[in-house]
């Protein structure tokens, strides 16, 4: 007698070939992956994000003008031996550090058709195995983990596992929004069905969906099904709602923890606030000043 040994997520996709232009002129030549929180860009936090759950063979789909992301991650011989001779230990350790987390490959969506069409790029590398996907402008708290509860329960479901935040009523038309049932363990949801941007007051829950997903292999297969919708882009989200009608599970997570989101400016400027408080070296002086600063504005 044979039992299915669940197959658990090991590789991770990272969309990243979008044009962002909610952040343009910015991003006309830079990523918006590239942007720096503090002293390190918005993918750093994403791969060291994947690291942590144990992640360490990451896909990159990039496109036009946006190479510059994988130079992050290659190992920097001259520099490092550079900041060797200076002596400059603690820089020397964090940028030896960008190169250890984990394997980077890439593919080229040629044009940003979408969501769905950019994980389409995937199948290849990622074959038959279930897989994680982190989109490039959001990362979750570092003391507040999310990843390795989406991938166990994948394993235990081999459905696709989604994440969401709690939400104000009056901003659900700036997500998508699940409708749900219990299923009896704690900020663990059933997913049945998924509404794009639904009109204050007719939403199913306040249930918004984040950048995190764990989807099992028959998502190319459902991507290929899928005809392109809002915007003329081939949507993850159909893709999924049709696996979802056709009987795959789908579940949720409801993250209790800071999501940053650094694709649009305010987030951004939130993002880097908030981890510049944080730091060590450079949270005191710096909440020091931002207190002088607002108490400025207000006088
Ligand atoms: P967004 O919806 O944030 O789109 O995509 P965008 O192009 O990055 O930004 P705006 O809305 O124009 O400001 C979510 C994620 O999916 C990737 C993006 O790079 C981002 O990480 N994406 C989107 C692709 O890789 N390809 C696409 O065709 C679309």
């Amino acid at each position: 007698m044979s039992e299915r040994t669940p197959q658990r997520a090991v590789k991770a996709v990272i969309p990243a070939a979008g044009l962002a232009t909610r952040f343009l002129p910015a991003t006309k030549a830079v990523p918006k992956e590239l942007l720096p929180v503090v002293d390190r860009p918005v993918l750093q936090y994403i791969v060291e994000e994947a690291a942590r759950a144990g992640i360490h063979d990451v896909l990159l789909i990039t496109g036009r003008g946006k190479t510059s992301m994988v130079d992050h991650f290659d190992p920097h011989p001259y520099l490092e031996s550079r900041l060797e001779a200076k002596g400059d230990l603690t820089r020397l350790a964090a940028v030896r550090r960008t190169s250890d987390l984990a394997e980077i490959y890439t593919c080229r969506q040629g044009e940003p058709l979408g969501l769905g069409h950019a994980v389409s790029y995937a199948e290849s590398h990622v074959g038959s195995s279930p897989f994680v996907v982190l989109l490039g402008d959001e990362f979750t708290e570092e003391d507040k983990p999310l990843l390795p509860q989406m991938i166990d329960l994948q394993a235990e479901t081999g459905g696709i596992v989604l994440a969401f935040i709690e939400i104000p009523d009056d901003q659900v038309d700036r997500y998508g929004i699940a409708s749900v049932s219990d299923t009896g363990t704690p900020d663990v949801v059933q997913v049945t069905g998924l509404v794009e941007k639904p009109p204050v007051g007719e939403a199913p829950s306040n249930l918004a969906v984040v950048g995190r997903y764990v989807l099992p292999a028959g998502i190319f297969d459902a991507i290929r099904r899928t005809k392109p919708g809002s915007g003329g882009e081939i949507q993850l989200t159909d893709a999924m709602a049709l696996m979802l009608a056709e009987g795959t599970p789908v579940h949720g997570i409801v993250y209790r923890g800071v999501r940053y989101d650094t694709g649009m400016p305010l987030g951004y400027l939130q993002t880097i606030v908030e981890l510049a408080c944080q730091r060590d070296d450079l949270g005191p002086a710096f909440s020091a000043w931002l207190k002088d600063f607002v108490a400025a504005q207000k006088a």
